[in-house]
């Protein structure tokens, strides 16, 4: 495999052709894609590596969020260079993989949960591209934070794979990269959290900024702090993971395969999504 900088102008495709996987915990590599090339995007938070290549006549990159071996840990993650990277590369949809604990009983370990809604408790992350630095002010609307469409074609393709799954729920993000107390998971339980982990914010609030479509996908790995019956760890999470993790590539592929080439969504596609990666590098710093 070679390493090179990708060329500026990013996707080959027409428009609608190129998507993204985010891999997290467990989910490193990505054995399905056809002719894959490490490659490297220089962004105003700093550079990015990725895998390209392709299936289906797709041009497919796959970004892992903690790096080479798990070396990133979650609080640490570059979240705006990737989204900047992705968006550089002319990139229309992100299928984003995340390893959760449940805080809801029917939620059970094994199962996927195609996310419909965030609470974000994260604490010292930069979440939003709009940081000053030569940006205008921007509030990006949030009401629906992932694409109705994607999930929809998630949920559809996990329906026909018979794929013990849940076509909604709400992700608590929390800081990290410790994992909760039981307070904290009671609390978020009463506030309407249903699944909890570490990366998934600002992931989803960057993508939504860049105008990029952006689905949620979740494996519950474990029943969160204080609902399950023994303290947590993240061999844990891992062991979970490596026992079902094929169910996101399974489901993945499906997805893609069905994905037409074009699709109307909710997805709010401001003009500021564009400014990410047309302003220079030198009106921000990262
Ligand atoms: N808490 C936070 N993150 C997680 C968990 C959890 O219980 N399980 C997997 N990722």
């Amino acid at each position: 495999m070679t390493m090179k900088n990708h060329p500026a102008g990013g996707c080959k495709l027409p428009a609608g052709g190129c998507i993204a996987f985010i891999g997290g915990t467990g989910f490193y590599a990505a054995p399905f894609l056809d002719d894959p090339q490490e490659i490297l995007v220089e962004t105003r938070y700093g550079p990015v590596r990725l895998l390209k290549g392709h299936k289906f006549d797709r041009e497919i990159y796959f970004l892992s969020r903690h790096g080479a071996g798990h070396s990133v840990p979650p609080h640490l993650v570059n979240y705006r260079a990737n989204i900047a990277a992705l968006k550089t590369l002319q990139v229309q949809a992100i299928f984003a993989a995340t390893a959760v604990g449940s805080l809801a009983e029917e939620m059970a370990p094994g199962h996927l949960v195609i996310l419909d809604q965030f609470l974000d408790f994260t604490k010292a992350r930069i979440g939003t591209f709009f940081q000053g630095e030569g940006f205008p002010v921007v509030h990006t609307d949030m009401s629906d934070p992932y694409c109705s469409f994607l999930r929809r074609e998630l949920a559809g393709s996990a329906d026909r794979l018979g794929f013990a799954f849940h076509s909604s729920g709400c992700y608590v993000c929390t800081e990290g990269p410790r994992f909760e107390s039981a307070g904290e998971i009671r609390m978020y339980g009463t506030l309407g959290g249903q699944v909890v982990g570490m990366t998934g914010v600002p992931e989803v609030v960057l993508a939504r900024e860049a105008g990029i479509c952006y689905a949620g996908v979740s494996l519950v790995t474990n029943y969160a702090a204080g609902i399950s019956p023994h303290p947590l760890s993240h061999e844990e999470v891992v062991e979970m993971m490596k026992k079902n993790g094929e169910h996101f590539l399974t489901l993945l592929m499906a997805a893609l395969q069905t994905l037409p080439p074009q699709w109307d969504c909710s997805c709010e596609k401001r003009p500021e999504a564009n400014l990410i990666t047309t302003m220079p590098s030198s009106e921000a710093k990262g």
